[in-house]
């Protein structure tokens, strides 16, 4: 039994890329808690192990499961909508079905590892419904949610069917965490419009207990990252990835997301493209790499994306390229932890144009790799993470003339005024990193 337990759709355990792991799996470590969630394999439920001194208990989700409940109902359901629908969500009966079995399923997992008045710590759109199961079941526990991703507008969550399960759902918990203090407010507006309740500040009463709603915005581990660009390998990884790319002759800019249309990557290429046709760069000056990792494959406008992006790559390179020389990379890959701080370290510009991100967390490790106080970065405003990063060069993703003129703006910025921007919004990512986050909701969780 345990007195603390996270509760993810993803065990840390040979995860793939993904702001949730990455951000959690340092405090699960430190706490020597459990942890529930999926090995992230169809059909799979090994027994219940320890690996890094945390307690793993795998939910098994059938084949019929993955389409259902994660490709559908949270893929391409909620995850659209919560994005400000940039893809339409698709919305069926079944998978609604197949998600509230599966939230069961956890929440009943939770309950057998969890100790007579044990903190629960749930996460994200995947287990919307889990803290009013749990609270049901299991009254004694303290439980808290935190929402990785953004929280719609009320009038686009008031699209979602059955969406008063959704806000009965979180209301399960004690503490509902967000990104943002805008979605805290947007989610007590909904408590009020669906429920007729009636929230004080932060805080609503509801069944006779109260409810506190509140941003959190996430962090990362800087300690690690700041480890690793210490590291003589990494740094040498760096200075070999940069004279392989053409040397100081050549600026290198970088983009690193999982290949998702949340994250504006094709409007980025084609930004960059443009920059490109238009002559204000050319490829003997300027080369950009983007790593794209595969992410949900199976579902359709994953596959749309990857078709879209490819189709631009070739006929970027194919203009503009040279025998042996590209102006674009396109790696449709994952990498380790290190290879991508060599990358950070490499990359003169970093871009992170995100159409819609709760937070994006590459933005905060290429800041935190840049021990150097070189590089710029060229973030998005509909991220989380530009309401800390005002030293940024912000741009509509929306608009590729602006995501020009960010690009160019960071080109044309003198170095001392560039280290004075990384100066300041190094000392923020340090201040703020994810211990402080979790130590912040716990606290407050009590
Ligand atoms: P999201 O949670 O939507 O994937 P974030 O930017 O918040 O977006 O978090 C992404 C996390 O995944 C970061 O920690 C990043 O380092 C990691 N990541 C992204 N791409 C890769 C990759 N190609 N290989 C390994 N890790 C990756
Ligand atoms: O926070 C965003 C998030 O969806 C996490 O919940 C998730 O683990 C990560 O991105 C990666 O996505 P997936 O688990 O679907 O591969």
């Amino acid at each position: 039994m345990n007195q603390f337990v996270v509760v993810a759709n993803r065990l840390p355990v040979d995860a793939g890329p993904g702001g949730l792991v990455s951000a959690l799996q340092p405090i699960a470590r430190s706490s020597g808690g459990a942890w529930v969630g999926w090995t992230g394999n169809p059909g799979e439920r090994p027994e219940p192990f320890e690996h890094e001194g945390v307690h793993i208990q795998p939910v098994e989700l059938s084949g019929e499961d993955v389409d259902h409940y994660y490709e559908g109902q949270s893929n391409s359901t909620i995850w659209p909508l919560f994005h400000d629908a940039v893809e339409p969500p698709v919305h069926r009966r079944a998978w609604r079905v197949a998600y509230e079995a599966v939230n069961r399923r956890f929440a009943e997992a939770t309950a057998s590892v969890a100790a007579e008045g044990a903190t629960v710590w749930v996460h994200d759109y995947q287990l919307l419904l889990v803290p009013a199961m749990l609270r049901r079941d299991r009254p004694d526990l303290r439980i808290g949610f935190f929402l990785h991703i953004p929280f719609p507008p009320v009038e686009l969550f008031m699209q979602l069917p059955r969406r008063t399960d959704f806000v009965r759902g979180l209301l399960g918990a004690d503490l509902v965490g967000f990104q943002q203090p805008l979605a805290a407010q947007n989610f007590l507006r909904l408590t009020t419009q669906l429920l007729g309740l009636h929230p004080e500040g932060e805080r609503v009463a509801y069944e006779g207990r109260t409810v506190t709603a509140r941003a959190f915005p996430i962090s990362i581990d800087v300690a690690e990252i700041e480890k690793l660009a210490a590291d003589p390998e990494v740094q040498r990884d760096a200075a070999r990835l940069r004279k392989d790319l053409g040397g100081d002759r050549r600026l290198l800019l970088l983009g690193v997301d999982r290949l998702d249309y949340t994250k504006g990557i094709d409007q980025r290429i084609e930004a960059y493209g443009e920059l490109l046709a238009d002559g204000t760069i050319s490829n003997d000056e300027a080369v950009l790499v983007q790593v794209a990792t595969p992410s949900r494959m199976r579902v359709a406008q994953y596959q749309q994306l990857r078709e879209r992006v490819e189709r631009e790559v070739g006929r970027i390179n194919g203009e503009f390229g040279d025998v042996g020389r590209a102006p674009l990379h396109y790696l449709f890959q994952s990498r380790t932890r290190a290879e991508l701080v060599a990358l950070y370290l490499a990359a003169d510009i970093m871009l992170v144009t995100p159409l819609r991100d709760g937070m994006n967390l590459v933005a905060k490790e290429y800041v935190a790799a840049r021990r150097d106080e070189g590089g710029a970065l060229v973030l998005s405003e509909f991220t989380g993470a530009a309401s800390e990063l005002d030293d940024a060069f912000l741009v509509n993703p929306y608009d590729v003339d602006d995501l020009k003129r960010g690009i160019g703006a960071a080109i044309a910025t003198g170095p001392e005024e560039l280290t004075a921007r990384m100066r300041r919004m190094r000392e923020r990512v340090r201040a703020h990193d994810v211990d402080r986050w979790a130590r912040d909701f716990l606290d407050v969780l009590g």
